[in-house]
C-alpha cells in the first residue's frame, strides 16, 4: 500500500516542482544522487574506483516532451562518454529512452541513442539502456535489437517482475547481448507482472541462472542478500568464475554489502545518478523501502526543530 502511494506521488508534476526547489528535499536526494553536475558525479566515481568498484553514470531525466530536451540529453550523453575517457575513470553509462525522446517518436530516440553509443564506441566504452515501465518494453527492445546489429557496445535491462522477461531473455541470449537483470521499479498491473514479492524473487533467480549459464557478462543488479547468496552459490557450483559476471547496486544503497562483495573478490558496479531531475528517481527509491520515507521525514523534522520551526 505504502509502495503504491509513494509511487503515485512520484508522478505528480506539482510535487516534483515543489521538491526540486526545496532545500531539504535536495539534501535528502543527495543520499541517492551523486550531485547535480558531471564533475561531481565523476568525483563520486573516482571515489568508488578507489574502493575497488566500477560505476555506471546516469544523467537523471525521463519522459521529455520536446525534441529540444531530447537533443540536450543526447549532447550530455555524448559529453559523458568523452569525459569518462578524458578523466580515465572506470565507468560506463546508462540511459532511459524516454529521456532521448521515446514519447515523441521511436526513430528520434533511436537516432539519439545511436549518437551516444557511437561516442562510447570511439572510446571503447559501453552503454546500457535502462528499462522503464511495461508500456515501453516492446519499443525499448526494438530499438536495442536494431542498434545491436550496428554496434555491440550496447546492452539492455530486463525486469523479473514482468511475465514476459523469460522469453525476452531467450531472444537476447541468442544474439549474445549483455543483459542487466533487476526486479523492476515501476508499478505494474497484474496483467503484466507478478504482484507478490516471492514470485518476483523466484523469477529473478530463474533468470539469473539462465544468464550465468548462457549469458554474455551478465549484470546481477540487486541488494537482496538472499539472491546475491544464491548467485554466488550457483556460480561456484557451475564453475563460473567471479570475472565472468558482475553485481550491480545503487549509489547510497547497502554500501556495506558493496564493500563486502569487493573484499570477497566479486566485481561490483555502482549505478551513479546525477543531475537536477532527481525527483522521480528519489521517489522510486522511497517506494522500494518505506523505511526510507521515515528516514527522510525524520531528517526533515530534525532539521525543522534545529531551526526552531
Ligand atoms: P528489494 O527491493 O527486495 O530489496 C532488498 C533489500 O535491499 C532491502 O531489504 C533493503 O535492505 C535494500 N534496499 C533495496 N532498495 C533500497 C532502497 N531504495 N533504499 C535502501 N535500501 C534498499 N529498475 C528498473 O525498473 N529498470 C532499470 O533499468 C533499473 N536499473 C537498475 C540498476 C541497478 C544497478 C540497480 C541496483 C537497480 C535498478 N533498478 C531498475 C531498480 C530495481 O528494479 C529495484 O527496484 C531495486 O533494485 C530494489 O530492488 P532489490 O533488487 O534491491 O530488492
Amino acid at each position: 500500500m505504502i509502495r503504491q502511494a509513494v509511487y503515485r506521488l512520484s508522478q505528480q508534476r506539482h510535487l516534483r516542482n515543489f521538491a526540486t526547489h526545496n532545500g531539504r528535499a535536495r539534501t535528502m536526494a543527495l543520499r541517492f544522487v551523486a550531485g547535480e553536475t558531471l564533475d561531481e558525479a565523476i568525483a563520486a566515481v573516482r571515489n568508488l574506483n578507489r574502493q575497488g568498484m566500477t560505476a555506471t553514470l546516469d544523467h537523471l531525466g525521463e519522459n521529455v516532451s520536446s525534441r529540444k530536451e531530447a537533443s540536450e540529453a543526447t549532447q550530455v550523453g555524448c559529453e559523458i562518454m568523452d569525459t569518462v575517457a578524458a578523466t580515465d575513470v572506470q565507468c560506463n553509462a546508462s540511459f532511459k529512452l524516454t529521456q532521448l525522446g521515446l514519447d515523441i517518436n521511436q526513430e528520434l530516440a533511436a537516432d539519439n541513442l545511436r549518437q551516444i553509443v557511437e561516442a562510447g564506441s570511439r572510446h571503447d566504452n559501453f552503454v546500457r539502456i535502462d528499462m522503464e515501465s511495461s508500456e515501453y518494453v516492446d519499443r525499448t527492445l526494438d530499438v536495442f535489437f536494431k542498434l545491436f546489429v550496428e554496434q555491440t557496445n550496447v546492452g539492455v535491462v530486463l525486469q523479473s517482475m514482468l511475465y514476459r522477461s523469460g522469453s525476452d531473455l531467450e531472444r537476447l541470449l541468442e544474439i549474445k547481448a549483455r543483459v542487466r537483470i533487476v526486479k523492476g521499479a515501476y508499478l505494474e498491473p497484474p496483467s503484466a507482472a507478478f504482484q507478490r514479492k516471492a514470485d518476483v524473487d523466484a523469477a529473478f533467480v530463474r533468470l539469473m541462472r539462465m544468464m550465468l549459464s548462457r549469458g554474455e557478462y551478465p549484470a546481477i543488479a540487486t541488494h537482496d542478500e538472499s539472491i546475491i547468496g544464491e548467485t554466488k552459490r550457483y556460480a561456484a557450483q557451475q564453475g563460473i568464475g567471479p570475472e565472468r559476471f558482475e553485481f550491480q547496486m545503487l549509489y547510497g544503497v547497502r554500501r556495506d554489502l558493496q564493500t563486502r562483495l569487493v573484499a570477497e573478490g566479486y566485481r561490483v558496479r555502482t549505478y551513479v545518478p546525477f543531475g537536477n531531475h532527481w525527483y522521480p528517481y528519489l521517489m522510486r527509491r522511497m517506494a522500494e523501502r518505506p523505511a526510507n520515507v521515515m528516514f527522510v521525514l525524520g531528517s526533515v523534522a530534525r532539521e525543522a526543530r534545529g531551526r526552531g520551526e
